[in-house]
């Protein structure tokens, strides 16, 4: 496993990569739903890339990214034993050097629900993403279905600027209980974390509905939203049924559909969602 935090060196490695080169863009703490991707990744292309970077313009000034965790030991010792070819770990002051000023935003599909929650946070997350395009130079890149508004802002950005990359999008993996892996599961206690099951439950109760054929968006998200009210630790953020591309709010459930809601318990806002 090759790996440097210096692009001069990066390109050097790139370069000698040959074949189908997937990427997967992480910010470290790694978990299951990472290895997930990594291992699609290394089904489907010749080599593998990971990169590690606690990218600090999708951090809203609430967010805690200096408390954000960095055991990067046992990150490179877990990427290592996935058969990961290249790591690249560039420095903050690498990506964004004294006078950087360049941004893209993807304006319509960026601002609600999360784009909401976290202002400037999808700004941050399709610049740092574009960047890391430029300077890995994919063929393939794999995604989480369970940041599903993120899945939707890339896809965007690389249809719109003409990326000859192919997004990849891998399922949420998940506990036994149905909570979604995440990083921020971390700042659960014990009653929060069984607690936090009410996403998932949330989520399963309208999709139970929708598979006994109801179709109206309002009643799916009422159903969520009594789900909710039943956990007296969870403080709704929001609940949504919108079309998976545009993420503009549905009348009718006619076609796709992404599920997702926004919910905090104690110290951590969690996200989850189901596309039927
Ligand atoms: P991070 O939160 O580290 O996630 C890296 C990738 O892992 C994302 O594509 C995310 O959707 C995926 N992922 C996280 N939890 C998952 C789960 N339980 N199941 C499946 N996939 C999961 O997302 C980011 O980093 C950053 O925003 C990034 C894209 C790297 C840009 O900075």
């Amino acid at each position: 496993m090759q790996t440097t935090a210096n692009l001069s060196e990066l390109r050097i490695m790139r370069a000698s990569m040959k074949g189908a080169f997937g990427i997967v863009p992480t910010m470290g703490a790694l978990h299951a739903g990472h290895a997930s991707l990594i291992n699609r990744a290394r089904a489907e292309c010749g080599k593998v890339g990971v990169s590690i970077f606690v990218n600090p313009t999708q951090f809203g000034p609430g967010d805690d990214y200096v408390n954000y965790p960095r055991p990067i030991q046992k990150d490179l010792e877990f990427l290592d034993s996935l058969g990961v070819d290249l790591v690249w770990l560039p420095t903050a002051e690498s990506m964004y050097p004294s006078g950087y000023q360049t941004w893209i935003s993807v304006e319509e599909v960026s601002a609600p629900l999360e784009g909401k929650c976290r202002p400037g946070h999808f700004r941050g997350v399709v610049t740092i993403v574009a960047k890391l395009f430029n300077c890995l130079i994919p063929d393939k890149a794999y995604f989480g279905q369970k940041d599903a508004q993120q899945v939707a802002v890339i896809k965007r950005m690389v249809k719109d600027l003409d990326f000859p990359v192919e997004i990849v999008v891998c399922p949420t993996v998940r506990e036994s209980d149905g909570l979604a892996l995440s990083s921020r599961n971390a700042y659960l206690n014990t009653l929060e974390r069984q607690a936090a099951t009410i996403l998932f439950r949330a989520l399963s109760a309208a999709k139970d509905q929708y598979d006994h054929g109801e179709r109206s968006a309002t009643a799916l998200r009422a159903t969520m939203h009594s789900v909710i009210q039943t956990e007296p630790l969870a403080d709704e953020q929001y609940v949504s049924v919108a079309d998976p591309l545009t993420l503009r709010e549905l009348d009718k459930v006619d076609k796709a559909v992404l599920l997702s809601l926004s919910v905090r318990i104690g110290k951590a806002r969690l996200i989850d969602n189901f596309l039927i």
